[in-house]
């Protein structure tokens, strides 16, 4: 079973475009898993506690589990217009998620992995966490990324960290693939030697902080946010579960195919505390699961934030431009694991170029001209030519470069990949000419022939690209009258899928032009 997760995100707002994108970003690759043949379960959901939420909750004076629920509906709603599948949803104010954590800290205390002691330092409440020395700028002040830091002293809960460190660092440097994509390798080494002299804080007093998971050893403590937040990738895959849950079974499921987050939670809490964590509860090397990273969606070079007011509404776009529009923008337009500028005007522009000029064209030419000239009844001509040929080898190019780049993950280059194939495609009609072969009886098995490799290539993109627009490609798969590609996978998938006699359906535009005003 391919096991996906993605981070699970702050409930203190409503959903950005980089929360969006993440989560199309891991819909689109356990959709192409499920293409490439493999069972798969997508888990994502929402990190309701935290000083954050409680926070916000306050000023806007309602209980934390209220405010937290409300804004998870948002995050709801949107996965929904998104079309995002998800099979597992996390939200970690749930009963059988707070049991787990509770019976990992009770585990981890008994094996006395857990100590108290006292602890005066700087605070950042917007990064939830203590801060050192090494925290500080070349002016020895706290950077801005750290948001309002305060001096506290106080008694709190420790996890023994650096009792992992020689662990982790044999097991990251003997596992280059546990981070992709591996230039940020280095990042993550580095991290180890920070963490090597300070264990993990992992309590918060009720004092300051009621909106948490209480220890269970000890009642005047919630659970630090990020301890409770990661637990969620086990939690709700079934890790030590009651008896009768409805939770998936665990060994099915872990480890972890890959946990898809952004590059400013990989270290520490993704490739130190996550992985020092689950070697303490007894999880081998061999159980440790893989981070892919994601780059950020900046705004013209800036990052998004609510204070400058520029974050971008997902909800907003995904009305105007419709869903798959905009599922195609976020993995087109970015490299998996690099930054990129979110830009509406790219999105546009590459929606109209790639899906209503290069591939709604094809298929609607292609689809026209053979319910025109042939009735609709595609034949298997025994016209072959060299333009036809090279067809088919751009077809299986196309497929190969698009496999390759989907299994590292990278959208870009495999949306690439099918429209250089649909641009072939146009230039193959524009050079054969079919409207002029279908006037001329003495080229009719050319004409077949020209119309089926459109045709057949309309087929095999409309599976190819399934993954990123699944609703249109059933579209198209409609109109081909192939509704069995919906179930096909990529092994079956082969020149012919067409069979010889096949009758298509009515031709319909399926990616209509995007006009905007200055057009
Ligand atoms: N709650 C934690 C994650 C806990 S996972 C056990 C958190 N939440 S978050 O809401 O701040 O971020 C959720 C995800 O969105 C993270 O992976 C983060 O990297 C990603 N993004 C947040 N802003 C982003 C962009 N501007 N662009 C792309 N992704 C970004 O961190």
């Amino acid at each position: 079973m391919f096991y996906i997760t993605t981070a699970i995100d702050y409930t203190n707002g409503a959903p950005h475009i980089g929360h969006a994108y993440e989560k199309v970003l891991a819909d689109v690759i356990t959709r192409y898993r499920r293409l490439a043949g493999d069972d798969a379960y997508y888990l994502t959901g929402v990190d309701q506690h935290g000083q954050k939420v409680q926070q916000t909750a306050e000023k806007e004076g309602v209980h934390p589990a209220t405010f937290a629920q409300r804004n998870t509906k948002k995050f709801l709603k949107l996965w929904e217009k998104l079309n995002v599948n998800y099979d597992g949803w996390a939200e970690t104010m749930d009963e059988r998620h707070k049991a787990c954590v509770q019976k990992i800290l009770q585990k981890l205390h008994d094996e006395g992995l857990l100590y108290k002691k006292a602890y005066k330092g700087f605070y950042s409440i917007r990064q939830e966490q203590f801060l050192t020395d090494k925290e500080r700028g070349e002016d020895g002040e706290f950077g801005a990324e750290w948001g309002e830091v305060t001096e506290i002293e106080e008694e709190n809960w420790y996890f023994k960290l650096s009792d992992q460190v020689e662990w982790m660092r044999g097991f990251v440097e003997s596992h280059p693939d546990f981070v992709i994509p591996n230039f940020r390798h280095g990042e993550v080494l580095n991290a180890i030697e920070r963490a090597a002299d300070n264990d993990l804080c992992i309590s918060r007093p009720k004092s300051r902080l009621r909106w948490g998971i209480e220890l269970p050893f000890d009642q005047d403590y919630v659970t630090y946010v990020w301890f409770d937040a990661l637990i969620n990738y086990i939690s709700f895959a079934g890790y030590l579960a009651e008896e009768g849950s409805d939770l998936p079974e665990f060994e099915k499921l872990w480890p972890a195919d890959i946990h898809v987050l952004g590059k400013d939670i990989l270290v520490p809490s993704h490739s130190i505390y996550w992985p020092a964590m689950l070697h303490a509860m007894g999880f081998t090397d061999d159980q440790m699961p893989t981070l892919l990273v994601h780059g950020w969606w900046n705004i013209r070079g800036e990052k998004m934030s609510k204070s400058i007011g520029n974050v971008v509404d997902p909800d907003a776009l995904a009305d105007q431009f419709g869903a798959e529009t905009l599922r195609y923008y976020l993995v087109r337009d970015i490299i998996t694991g690099k930054d990129s500028n979110f830009d509406a005007d790219r999105l546009v522009m590459l929606y109209n170029t790639e899906l209503a000029n290069d591939l709604g064209n094809l298929c609607n030419r292609a689809l026209n001209m053979s319910k025109r000239s042939l009735g609709g009844v595609m034949e298997q001509s025994d016209f072959d030519d060299e333009d036809c040929q090279t067809l088919r080898q751009s077809l299986s190019d196309a497929t190969a470069t698009y496999q390759e780049a989907m299994n590292r993950y990278d959208t870009a280059a495999a949306l690439q990949a099918l429209n250089n194939h649909v641009s072939f495609c146009n230039g193959f009609a524009e050079r054969n000419k079919p409207w002029e072969l279908a006037k001329d009886e003495a080229q009719s098995a050319r004409l077949s022939a020209v119309l089926y490799h459109m045709v057949e290539s309309c087929a095999h993109i409309s599976v190819l690209l399934s993954p990123v627009t699944p609703e249109a490609c059933v579209k198209i798969q409609n109109q081909l009258r192939l509704e069995n590609l919906t179930e096909i996978k990529l092994g079956n998938l082969s020149w012919g899928m067409i069979p010889n006699g096949h009758q298509i359906g009515k031709p319909k535009p399926v990616f209509p032009r995007i006009q905007i005003d200055s057009e």
